[in-house]
């Protein structure tokens, strides 16, 4: 293989650029040439498409975004815009490719793999919602991001003797909330991957109130509904003033912390490893601090768990 493609798609997350700069610098570090394909499969299919060399990724390490954009692309999906991102492909003379993104970016590379165009994916979504690894790239930023955001809100609920809900991202999965609500001292995290009674919630507030608690945190993971909902029903249950943050995009970016840089760099450079040795249709990660490999097939297959022993510790600590 002499020459590969590398491209960010989906939902950005912090370290996607150090990703990049991993993939760009191992890359020619081995000899082989790079190609940035910007916005995704769908700069892919319009051929928005570029060399990329040492420089290219200078400066890069320590930014948030991507320097190579992203988007969702509806055409890829489509036999056509697969078609067209082949003749792309072709046309550069790119033998592999490296996609940085979530579930539905792997779903493209599992496609084109089939295809016959050798495709390794890497994990970067705030969410941490992807099987067969420990960690995402952005999740420990995101987690940072909200902890910050957590911090400043609890002076103000002190000040106030408030009760604040407060819903961060996650789509469908609960990793942000519970890591968020352990490490910031909530008082309840809701999550859709564990079903707690309302009225557990509604009690364990009431408890700490007559402890002489007199501000409480709740985190409400997107994924189980409106934040909003939570605090009309939480305030009529309880009497206690409530307020509601939904903390948003602000989520998605900033500069990515040292871990998230370390896994993105250890990530992109495996990348890189994995599809010089001939894989293909398969997706780096790391488990117990080791680098691993997994099929995009099986990891879009399994259900990513959320961690167990930080919830009933979570719910041991919060009583
Ligand atoms: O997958 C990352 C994520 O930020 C989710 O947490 C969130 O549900 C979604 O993307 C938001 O997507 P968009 O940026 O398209 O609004």
């Amino acid at each position: 293989m002499k020459r590969i493609g590398v491209l960010t798609s989906g939902g950005d997350a912090p370290g996607m650029n150090a990703a990049i700069r991993a993939v760009v610098r191992k890359a020619i570090f081995q000899d082989i040439e790079v190609f940035g394909i910007k916005n995704g499969f769908q700069g892919l299919i319009e051929g928005n498409i570029e060399q990329m060399e040492i420089g290219s990724v200078g400066d890069m390490i320590q930014r948030g975004g991507t320097m190579l954009l992203s988007a969702r692309s509806e055409e890829f999906k489509t036999e056509e815009g697969r078609q067209k991102a082949m003749e792309q492909l072709n046309k550069y003379g790119i033998e592999g490719l490296i996609i940085i993104g979530g579930d539905g970016s792997f779903r493209g590379a599992q496609k084109l793999t089939e295809q016959g165009y050798p495709c390794i994916g890497v994990p970067g979504t705030i969410d941490n919602d992807i099987a067969g690894t420990d960690f995402t790239i952005g999740f420990d930023t995101a987690l940072n991001t909200i902890i910050e955001a957590i911090d400043k809100i609890r002076d103000t609920a002190t000040s106030h003797e408030r009760t604040y809900i407060i819903e961060v991202m996650g789509r469908d999965a609960g990793d942000l909330a519970l890591w968020a609500g352990l490490s910031g001292g909530a008082e309840s995290i809701i999550i859709p991957e564990k079903k707690e009674d309302f009225s557990d919630i509604v009690n364990r507030l009431k408890r700490g109130h007559e402890r002489g608690k007199k501000h409480s945190i709740i985190i409400v993971a997107e994924g189980v509904g409106s934040g909003f909902d939570y605090g009309d029903r939480i305030q009529e249950a309880t009497s206690l003033e409530t307020r509601v943050t939904v903390l948003g995009h602000i989520q998605r970016g900033g500069s990515p912390t040292a871990s998230d840089r370390v896994l993105a760099s250890r990530l992109g450079a495996n990348a890189v490893e994995s599809l010089l040795a001939g894989k293909a249709g398969k997706m780096v990660g790391i488990q117990n601090n080791q680098l691993v490999d997994r099929d995009i097939l099986e990891v879009l297959a399994e259900e990513h768990q959320i961690n167990n022993d930080l919830y009933r510790l979570s719910q041991e600590l919060s009583i």
